[in-house]
């Protein structure tokens, strides 16, 4: 399967272990843009500061917005799960006692690491499993995902959207963003022999991507807003919000869930 809602999201279907081989990768070459892929920022562009910037505004903006729903917020400890180099973590620990960030590339951690500014308030954590077991239930006060649980399969989200309610504490607040439409197929059937040609040649490209890393690939998935409503309620949390997400540079229609556990 493949499409691109840009060129480098790509709808592939890949086991943890190659997506985490994928992001490794990204983190080598090209880390901040990997997390936010402005285009004007590829090819190490982005400068330090305004990426933390960026990080900083987003999560003073959201908790505003999860304040106004909940005002019974409480601000002990707060995960962040597929927190790359760090970007929402340091504004979380702005906000929060301890903060945890959980990633699936050993690479983006050491960059979280490097640019931790918070001491030991601030822990990082690698897991490549396909749960949160390696956390214990009812801890996080808020438990926050952006721009991560559509880069794997939606076997795995479904999987770590039910995590997030156990490890979230009871009456702790959850909220992540994902998008509700996968991106279209491009088809490869077409009559004109110049576009058969490039549509296989990229497809192989792909192809070969995924298995032998040729280049780091960025797979994109969405989840039916219906399907999510439900996990969280079989999970045993209450819905407070269901908005509209649209991530910065995607083309994807995305929702951000605000929900709380019962
Ligand atoms: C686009 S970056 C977003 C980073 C961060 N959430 C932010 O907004 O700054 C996606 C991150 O998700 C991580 N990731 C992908 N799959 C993951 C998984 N199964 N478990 C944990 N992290 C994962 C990647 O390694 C990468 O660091």
């Amino acid at each position: 399967m493949e499409t691109s809602a840009r060129s480098w999201a790509v709808v592939v279907e890949m086991k943890l272990s190659q997506t985490r081989r994928h992001w490794d990768k990204m983190a080598e070459t090209d880390p901040f843009w990997a997390v936010l892929t402005d285009p004007d920022k590829k090819g190490n562009r982005w400068q330090i500061d305004e990426f933390f910037a960026d990080g900083k505004n987003t999560v003073e903006a959201e908790l505003k917005g999860v304040r106004a729903r909940y005002p019974g917020l409480r601000t002990g400890r707060a995960l962040d799960f597929g927190c790359g180099v760090g970007r929402l973590t340091q504004a979380l620990a702005l906000h929060f006692e301890r903060v945890t960030g959980v990633d699936i590339s050993e690479k983006m951690l050491g960059l979280a690491d490097r640019y931790n500014r918070h001491g030991d308030r601030v822990n990082y954590v690698h897991n490549s499993r396909p749960d949160l077991q390696l956390l214990a239930g009812d801890q996080f006060d808020f438990v926050y995902s952006l721009i991560t649980l559509q880069h794997m399969e939606p076997v795995y989200a479904r999987r770590y959207i039910a995590e997030f309610v156990r490890v979230a504490a009871p009456g702790g607040v959850i909220l992540f963003q994902l998008p509700s439409q996968q991106p279209r197929e491009n088809t490869l059937l077409t009559l004109w022999l110049p576009t058969l040609y490039k549509r296989l040649r990229r497809r192989l490209r792909r192809w070969l991507s995924v298995w032998f890393l040729f280049e780091p690939v960025m797979e994109m998935h969405a989840l039916p807003r219906a399907e999510i409503l439900a996990l969280l309620d079989q999970a045993g949390a209450e819905l407070l919000n269901a908005y509209r997400y649209d991530a910065a540079g995607s083309e994807l229609e995305s929702w951000g869930y605000l929900a709380r556990k019962r």
